[in-house]
């Protein structure tokens, strides 16, 4: 049985200074919602009632979001704002929220290894990385789920990426083909390197952050010296996985955004809030009246850069 959801989010957030300085990444809004709620509401949707956040110091923000916050429900109840109310009150019960603090930044397999002490013996768990965003209703975890529980293995999602220098930013897997019985976009993984040289991948697949992992990894990652970067690495941990049986990967069939990235965060807050109807009609219609004084812009801001 898979319950827990851990979700790393102790990095520093870099590349959004100076909005990250005080504010964690995983609270730059996308619409009206923080990114991190997407990712919390999709383990939830994928039947995981457990969350447990690998934090760092300036990030305690992230847990308040999930908790109970009396005074503004209170303050919210006497003005009769029930659908606010609603919406602050859902959030703490959304999940069962834990944190633990990652000490030192040693690395994604490092963070993972924090929950350790959190998820039960023999039990699998799944691993989420805020910066990859699937969509508000996707099933895709759901289906992650089904085929570890369905085999045992780790299992992770992959995406086919065409461009070798975007490929070189992700852990990338060397595939078989699928187990018997696998189910629709699931391939077997032999192998596994991460952020391999432009041009050296073994395949185009590309590892996003969606892990369902058999609590072997535990062990795996205690014993996975420092790797690319000097951190301990979950792709090599799992590598080694790799190495023992083929590993399950799910290939996405759906967009998926970089919430990590400037361009990406925009992207998704215009795909999200598109798909709504009370900003979507409106935000196509500004949009498409505004298209060519947006091109001009970037136009401008071509020409100034060069
Ligand atoms: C991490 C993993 C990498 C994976 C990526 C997905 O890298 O180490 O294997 O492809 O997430 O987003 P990061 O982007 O955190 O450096």
């Amino acid at each position: 049985m898979v319950r827990t959801a851990v979700l790393p989010v102790a990095g520093l957030g870099t590349r959004f200074l100076p909005a990250t300085k005080a504010v964690p990444k995983e609270l730059l809004p996308v619409v009206d919602r923080p990114s991190v709620q997407y990712v919390v509401e999709e383990a939830v949707r994928a039947g995981l009632s457990d969350v447990l956040l690998v934090t760092a110091a300036g990030k305690a923000a992230i847990e308040d979001h999930f908790g109970r916050r009396l005074d503004l429900e209170a303050a919210l109840a006497a003005k009769g704002n029930d659908a606010d109310l609603a919406v602050v009150r859902g959030l703490a019960e959304l999940a069962t929220v834990h944190a633990v603090r990652q000490p030192e930044p040693l690395g994604l397999g490092h963070a993972v290894l924090m929950a350790e002490g959190h998820v039960r013996a023999g039990e699998g768990f799944a691993v989420l990385l805020g910066d990859d965003l699937l969509e508000p209703d996707s099933t895709f975890l759901g289906r992650m789920v089904a085929a570890h529980e369905r085999t045992g293995r780790a299992v992770v999602a992959l995406m086919r990426i065409d461009d070798p220098a975007a490929l070189s930013q992700y852990g990338v897997a060397t595939v078989a083909d699928p187990l018997p019985g696998a189910g629709p976009g699931e391939v077997a993984i032999v192998d596994l390197v991460e952020k391999p040289a432009v041009g050296s991948a073994p395949s185009d697949l590309a590892v996003i952050g969606r892990y369902v992992l058999p609590h072997d990894v535990f062990g795996v990652l205690h014993r996975t010296p420092p790797g690319r970067g000097g951190e301990i690495q979950l792709t090599d941990a799992l590598r080694t996985l790799a190495q023992e049986a083929p590993l399950v990967g799910v290939v996405l069939d759906e967009p998926r955004h970089d919430a990590g990235d400037r361009l990406g965060l925009l992207t998704a807050s215009l795909a999200f809030a598109a798909r709504r109807p009370d900003l979507g009609p409106a935000l196509v219609a500004w949009l498409s009246a505004n298209t060519d004084d947006l091109a001009a812009r970037a136009a401008a801001a071509t020409e100034g850069a060069s």
